[in-house]
């Protein structure tokens, strides 16, 4: 078991500590890029000559407007992004559809969950979450306000695409220890277990994986019930007490977390590590629903939009860099929308046009370093520092380029590479922008609060007025709209799912 975090008494104190954990991460990569410094007279980090067409001759000015035409294919007009939203109507139609579902690349899961929260849930809850980078066991606390514990533990990347068991395993060794340090034996808590992977439901505790997502690749797991293999191995160890309330993705968790005290709240987002979206649907609507037909006539439906264009219908906007990073993925063909919008993928969409610019001659002399040459060197988080510098300073893209062994950069080279990162981050906040638009005219409510998590979301600076901007393009005049911060939709959302199971029956 490996715990990154020794204890995190709140969120927040765990994300600080994560924050602790990046700047570690970037001393190594600092570190590390001295060492290649130092072995530069043997292994060269220029890109040799034959590799590099330099452009002499050229004035900033003309290098910058190379810039501008070579990033100009990740720049998309209003037309295709309406384009892109009503081919994703198109999609989300087949999902819901009962004949067109088998063959839909979006699935439109149904959730089971079918009523929100009234703000009055109440108890003691356990959760996990599972789904992003790490994993998480949390103890929530619901009353008239929320509180919470919770400890942060590392999937190693061998179990990440080990044998589903092995998975399972650390999943229940995790969660042994966190009760066993708590004392918690004793009584019987409610769990809720937030599976943010693709998962046909058959109930509110009954999910097959449909295929793993975001870099997970564990055998034996596609096709069977996540929950009756976390029972599984929570008896084979014998010595943990719990009910299993709920299974739930992590949108589900972030819209309830949300509407827990926004009665408007009908969309739940993620941009993160991979993104996706659900949101409540009429019964009517969803011809693939074999539940009761009582009240309440609706459904959190979890679109699984990060399929979306995995039939072809993106290709019109996909780029070389996206086929790239497709090609050499764990799941080529797959996800092929959330390739160009999450965390998981923008920053390795950055490197490569970087690459492709010093390669061209336009930045850097056309000298590269070892460390850009690695594929996932730059980090998604770069993005959001480069494009946190105030305008016209360089502070945090000196900062990172010198991480990145790229120690003679010029403010010119600076003002190219943030160029970059914006047309990165800009393409994927509209492309999720219109996704919201989308289900936001579907769902045609006069005012709707959509609620949205994920560290690219959270951390990039701009990330939220390029989508209000986007989503104000292209929904129906007369529907207001805002979006908001969920907090923790894995773990209060989880607490809150199972919570309200326990009030009504109407979930089944
Ligand atoms: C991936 C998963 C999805 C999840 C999303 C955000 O797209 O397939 O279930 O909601 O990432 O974490």
């Amino acid at each position: 078991m490996m715990e990154i975090v020794a204890a995190a008494d709140s969120d927040e104190r765990g994300l600080s500590l994560l924050r602790v954990v990046n700047i570690l991460q970037r001393v190594v990569v600092f570190l590390h890029s001295f060492t290649v410094d130092k072995t530069r007279g043997q292994t060269s980090t220029s890109t040799s000559a034959s590799k590099t067409q330099q452009m002499p001759g050229m004035s900033e000015e003309e290098v910058a407007k190379k810039v501008k035409e070579i990033c100009q294919e990740l720049i998309l007009s209003q037309e295709a992004l309406k384009e892109v939203c009503d081919r994703l109507q198109e999609e989300i139609n087949k999902g819901l559809g009962k004949e067109s579902n088998p063959e839909a690349t979006i699935k439109c899961f149904p959730t089971y969950v079918r009523e929100l929260p009234n703000g009055k849930e109440k108890g003691r809850f356990l959760a996990l979450d599972l789904g992003g980078t790490n994993f998480r066991v949390l103890l929530i606390e619901l009353g008239d306000k929320c509180s919470m514990e919770s400890r942060i533990y590392a999937v190693p990347q061998p179990i990440m695409i080990g044998p589903g068991d092995g998975l399972f395993d650390h999943i229940a060794e995790c969660l042994a220890s966190f009760i066993k340090e708590r004392n918690l034996g004793t009584e019987l808590l409610p769990l809720g277990f937030t599976f943010s992977f693709p998962c046909k439901q058959e109930g509110l505790t009954k999910a097959r994986l449909a295929r793993w997502t975001k870099g997970f690749k564990c055998e034996g797991v596609e096709g069977r019930d996540v929950v009756e293999l976390l029972k599984k191995a929570i008896a084979k160890r014998g010595d943990v007490k719990i009910k299993i309330c709920a299974v739930l993705n992590d949108t589900t968790g972030t819209l309830m977390s949300c509407a827990w005290k926004n009665h408007n709240c009908r969309v739940g987002l993620i941009v993160g590590t991979g993104t996706n979206a659900c949101y409540m649907e009429k019964i009517e609507k969803v011809e693939l629903w074999d539940g009761d037909l009582e009240e309440p006539h609706q459904v959190i439906i979890n679109t699984e939009w990060g399929a979306f264009g995995d039939n072809g219908c993106l290709d019109f906007i996909r780029t070389e860099y996206d086929n790239t990073i497709d090609r050499e993925s764990l799941n080529p063909g797959k996800q092929l929308f959330e390739k160009m919008i999450s965390g998981m993928y923008m920053g390795e969409i950055a490197r490569q046009v970087i690459v492709r610019l010093v390669a061209e001659g336009l930045l850097f002399d056309g000298k590269s370093s070892d460390i850009l040459q690695e594929k996932g060197s730059f980090f998604t988080k770069y993005i959001s520092e480069i494009e946190s510098d105030e305008d016209g300073d360089f502070n945090n893209c000196y900062a990172i380029l010198e991480e990145l062994g790229l120690n003679n950069a010029t403010d010119a080279d600076c003002a190219n590479v943030r160029h970059v990162c914006e047309c990165v981050s800009r393409r994927a906040a509209y492309l999720a922008g219109a996704g919201v638009a989308l289900l936001l005219n579907r769902i045609n409510e006069e005012s709707v609060s959509v609620a949205v998590d994920g560290s690219v979301y959270r951390f990039h600076p701009h990330f939220h007025n390029l989508m209000v901007e986007q989503v104000s393009q292209l929904i129906k005049p007369g529907i207001k709209f805002d979006l908001m911060l969920s907090e923790d939709g894995s773990g209060r959302g989880a607490a809150l799912v199972a919570a309200v199971a326990s009030r009504t029956s109407a979930m089944r």
